[in-house]
């Protein structure tokens, strides 16, 4: 321990620690027992994990469009597995289903209660009472995300059916429900994952996990929530802030073919600084005298509220300009007029006992204070889409964002009749479904100041190269949100699409510079030269701090280097770091993505652990390489001309 210099976490200090294999029911003892539901022992735990207790997430979900009146159905609802597909034409209404299952939930996670495996179909119910005081309003059933396909069913008739395992939809059920009674909400869950032919966005997530791909997620793993709402509400708000102070705004609403007025307030604190009025279902623009900018070093943020008749909402933005320029005759991305060098980690957004959902947004925050503490002024949010706490979480801390699409079927291949194998790529219908979700991901996002960037491909995964599909990708990003850079392909397969010329290389970085690694391409001078990833230096653990599964561990050795101690690995960062810098000053390099912020189940490469208990970093140490890549970037920020 001295010798590793390991450091526990001054934040988890005095947690008591559960440790795999340990007694699960220490671990639930504390926790208001509903009959049936417990904690199932992970394979790993966190310090969040006996803090989740039965009432989860108990904050308001959606901070860009915000209702004082709500009520949240997280907590313990019934579960049962379903035999297929064909069984969601008869559904169990009005029954009890076998287990009880705590939303929201990954069913593979120990905090679901379940863990299971391959649960590809599966049926989950609650029952709620509307508020009295509701009454006379539509009612909005939302859901954070459901993995991958949901069909509600309220009082025994179908409410509606989404698909997309990583977006919120919602429904209004006023119809069917009964008032001043119990009602029912039954939802059946599909998640095929990796199984058979399927490609579907699915990330990280694999039904048989190894090395670099995860324990998949499937069912209701974001919260679920009822509103009340007039007829014709609001039902999306489109927002955005530059540095002129400029807003443009789109209010979306129930009634999409009809044009009614809305008024519009900015805030300051308790100062109202602009007001206006315009029109619904159409962009408008207003201009706010000389606003604070919002940039990581001074992440400021405006209160919005939007009135369309009895509908009040509450949004907020930030002014800034995100673009790309010539800077003295170097392509660089801009914040507000000036080169900002964007610095991250790559930021996979697993957890031990949530799998995809953190066990709380504490927990989810502390990894983003982890970042921003040693400098870090960026997050690249890998082909996963969080809970919108995070976004808002990423707003107020000053990091940005680059947001992954989530891949769909990663490096995978099936044996053809003929004998011959054959990757997995989508086919035109599977495409054409890629496309809209991707569509989806930049609407539901797009007004977050912190998202800087769009990723459309990740190393080719998922990439069609017979044409070349990220072209009229790009041109669709560009048309839903003109205000932000893309990186159409981050590694490859790059054939010139999009505001990125970006490398992928391990574990030392090759970042525009004059050479470069087979997979890769050359640095293109006509496009911002960016480290999409790098690092990925690994360092063993003892078992209490390891994802306790054989499999994850035989993986371990897969990693691109292990570093037998932490004087070793931090000795390799700080090389690693100083070449970064080196090409910042010596070639076009515009920012990088270190692999990556904690370890992942056999991954053991990250700044903390999986666990989040153990930190690898020599924090001093990093925090003067950190710094020293921008003041390299500096000293090479004259004369900005924006194009
Ligand atoms: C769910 O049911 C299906 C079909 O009956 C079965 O193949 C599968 O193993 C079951 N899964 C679980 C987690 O019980
Ligand atoms: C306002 O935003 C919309 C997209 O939401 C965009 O099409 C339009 O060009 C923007 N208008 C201005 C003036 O920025
Ligand atoms: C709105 O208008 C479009 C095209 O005019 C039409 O297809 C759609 O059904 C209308 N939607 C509603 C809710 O009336
Ligand atoms: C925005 O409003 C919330 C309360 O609704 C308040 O806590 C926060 O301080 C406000 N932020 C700003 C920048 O005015
Ligand atoms: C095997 O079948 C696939 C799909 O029909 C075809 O594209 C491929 O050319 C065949 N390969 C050989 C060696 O016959
Ligand atoms: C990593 O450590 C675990 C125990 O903590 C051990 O079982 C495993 O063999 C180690 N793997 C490597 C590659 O060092
Ligand atoms: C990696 O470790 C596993 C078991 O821990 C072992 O079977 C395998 O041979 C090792 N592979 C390499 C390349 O060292
Ligand atoms: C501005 O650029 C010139 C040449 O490109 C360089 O020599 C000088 O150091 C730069 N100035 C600053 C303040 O970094």
């Amino acid at each position: 321990m001295h010798l590793l210099r390991s450091v526990a976490l001054s934040l988890l200090a005095g947690t008591s620690l559960a440790h795999p294999g340990g007694d699960s029911a220490r671990l639930s003892a504390k926790q208001p027992r509903a009959a049936g539901y417990s904690l199932k022992e992970p394979p790993l735990t966190t310090p969040w994990t006996d803090k989740v207790g039965t009432d989860p997430w108990p904050e308001y979900p959606r901070p860009q469009l915000q209702r004082s009146q709500w009520q949240n159905l997280n907590g313990i609802w019934q579960y049962q597995n379903a035999s297929g597909l064909t069984a969601v034409q008869n559904p169990p209404f009005g029954q009890e289903l076998a287990q009880e299952v705590l939303i929201p939930s990954c069913l593979e996670s120990g905090l679901s209660g379940i863990m299971g495996e391959f649960t590809l179909y599966s049926w989950f119910s609650t029952k709620f009472k509307v508020p009295s005081d509701w009454n006379g309003q539509n009612i909005l059933i939302n859901f954070g995300a459901v993995d991958y396909e949901a069909t509600v069913f309220v009082n025994g008739k179908k409410a509606g059916f989404h698909r997309g395992g990583y977006f919120r939809f919602s429904l209004d059920v006023t119809k069917l429900l009964k008032s001043g009674q119990d009602n029912e909400l039954l939802v059946f869950v599909h998640d095929p994952t990796d199984d058979g032919d399927y490609v579907i966005p699915i990330g990280k997530q694999t039904l048989h996990p190894s090395h670099i791909f995860y324990t998949p997620c499937s069912g209701i793993w974001q919260s679920v929530w009822i509103e009340p709402v007039p007829s014709n509400h609001v039902s999306r708000l489109d927002i955005d802030g530059n540095m002129e102070g400029q807003v443009n705004m789109t209010v979306h609403t129930s009634s999409v073919n009809t044009t009614s007025s809305v008024r519009v307030a900015v805030h300051d604190g308790d100062k109202v600084i602009a007001t206006h009025r315009g029109p619904t279902n159409q962009p408008f623009q207003f201009k706010v005298d000389s606003p604070k900018l919002w940039s990581p070093d001074s992440p400021n943020l405006y209160n919005i509220t939007v009135e369309l008749g009895k509908d009040q909402v509450q949004s907020y933005t930030g002014f800034r300009t995100i673009e790309k320029g010539e800077v003295d005759g170097v392509v660089r991305p801009l914040l507000n007029g000036e080169f900002i060098f964007m610095f991250g980690t790559l930021d996979q957004g697993f957890w031990p006992d949530g799998i995809y959902t953190p066990p709380t947004k504490e927990a989810m925050v502390y990894d983003l204070q982890v970042l921003k503490k040693l400098g870090f002024n960026m997050v690249r949010k890998h082909i996963k889409v969080e809970n919108e706490l995070f976004y808002r979480a990423c707003d107020e801390m000053g990091l940005l964002v680059i947001q992954d699409m989530p891949a769909l079927r990663p490096l995978q291949s099936k044996t053809l009749s003929n004998c011959t194998s054959q990757t997995y790529l989508p086919d035109a219908t599977q495409q054409e479904e890629f496309t809209r979700q991707l569509e989806v991901l930049i609407n539901q996002h797009k007004s977050f100041p912190s998202i800087a960037t769009w990723v459309i491909y990740n190393e080719g995964w998922g990439q069609i190269t017979s044409y070349y599909p990220e072209f009229a990708l790009t041109d669709l990003v560009r048309q839903l949100d003109p205000t932000r850079l893309i990186d159409s392909t981050t590694g490859w397969y790059d054939h010139g699409a999009g505001d990125f010329s970006d490398n992928h290389h391990y574990s030392d970085p090759q970042c525009g510079t004059p050479f470069y690694s087979t997979a890769s391409s050359p640095y293109d001078d006509t496009r911002i030269g960016f480290q999409g990833e790098f690092g990925g230096l690994g360092n063993n653990v003892s078992i209490e701090h390891l994802w306790n599964n054989q499999a994850a561990i035989d993986s371990i050795n897969q990693t691109y280097e292990l570093d037998l101690t932490l004087e070793a690995w931090n000795y390799r960062s700080h090389i690693l770091l100083n070449e970064l810098q080196n090409q910042v000053r010596l070639f076009a390099c515009s920012g990088g993505v270190w692999t990556q912020t904690t370890d992942v189940e056999g991954e053991v490469n990250g700044l903390i652990t999986y666990d989040r208990r153990l930190s690898r970093v020599d924090e001093d140490q990093w925090k003067s390489d950190i710094q020293g890549l921008y003041d390299a970037a500096k000293a090479r920020s004259n004369s900005t001309m924006s194009t």
